[in-house]
């Protein structure tokens, strides 16, 4: 898979293949600019690329892979203020389930459910837009979590989070079986979430195996991490 933004001559990611397993658990590391943002974007089929993209029963070809349907991958972006749009946080988790007609009842009983794993069930009518950066981070994630997407895109989970939340955010990833491409700064949130990194440098996989990599002195100075 390739990218390339609209009006850029360089590619912001070139030659990128791998396969993630069902359920497999995959920590995507690399500097500021390195394209792990760019890359969840394109597998959420949010941007265009040029290649192949085979998740499911769908295969994207050199397209947005905007067509994944209820299935689709779960992105949690970067920024959250990117994702929330509803005025309400209880109003923006049934969003997507009330697209996808799941019935009324169903979407009350995954809403208190999900508010209460993530111990943010105070939050249920509160403005969206006037939650804390912690608060909006965690109403994001919900709001992925209603979905029960057999694939999480998380794209830095952990930041904004206080010692408390990301402790019970890291337990709750932990604890799920979808499979999940974490991007993420949190060295030790990769270690003990996942069993696999993905190293991307200047847009490129520079290395791929176990978490053993975050020891590799030599890797991470050729990835700047
Ligand atoms: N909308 C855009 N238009 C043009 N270039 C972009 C755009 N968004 C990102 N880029 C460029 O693509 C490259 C990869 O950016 P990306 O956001 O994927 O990096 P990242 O690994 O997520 O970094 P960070 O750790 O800072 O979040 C960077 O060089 C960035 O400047
Ligand atoms: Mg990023």
């Amino acid at each position: 898979m390739e990218v390339r933004y609209r009006g850029e001559s360089g590619f912001a990611l070139r030659d990128i293949s791998f396969v993630l397993g069902e359920g497999e658990k995959a920590a995507l590391v690399g500097a500021n600019g390195a394209g792990k943002s760019t890359m969840l974007l394109a597998l959420a089929g949010v941007l265009p690329y040029t290649g192949t993209i085979d998740y499911l029963n769908y295969t994207g070809i050199n397209n947005a892979g905007s067509d994944y349907g209820e299935k689709r991958p779960g992105l949690v972006m970067q920024n959250p203020d990117d994702q929330l749009f509803m005025p309400t946080v209880a109003e923006d988790l049934a969003f997507g389930p009330r697209n996808f007609k799941t019935p009324e009842d169903e979407i009350a009983a995954r809403t208190e459910k999900t508010l209460a794993a993530l111990g943010i069930a105070r939050l249920r009518d509160r403005l969206t837009s006037r939650l804390s950066g912690g608060e909006k981070r965690l109403a994001a994630l919900a709001g992925i979590l209603m979905m029960e997407s057999p694939l999480l895109l998380l794209d830095e989970p952990s930041s904004f989070l206080d010692p408390r939340s990301r402790r019970r955010l890291l337990d709750l990833l932990r604890a799920r079986s979808e499979a999940m491409l974490v991007a993420t700064h949190d060295l030790d949130l990769a270690r003990s979430l996942c069993d696999r990194v993905i190293l991307l440098g200047g847009g490129t996989i520079l290395a791929d195996g176990g978490v053993r990599l975050l020891d590799d002195g030599v890797l991470l100075d050729a990835g700047a991490l």
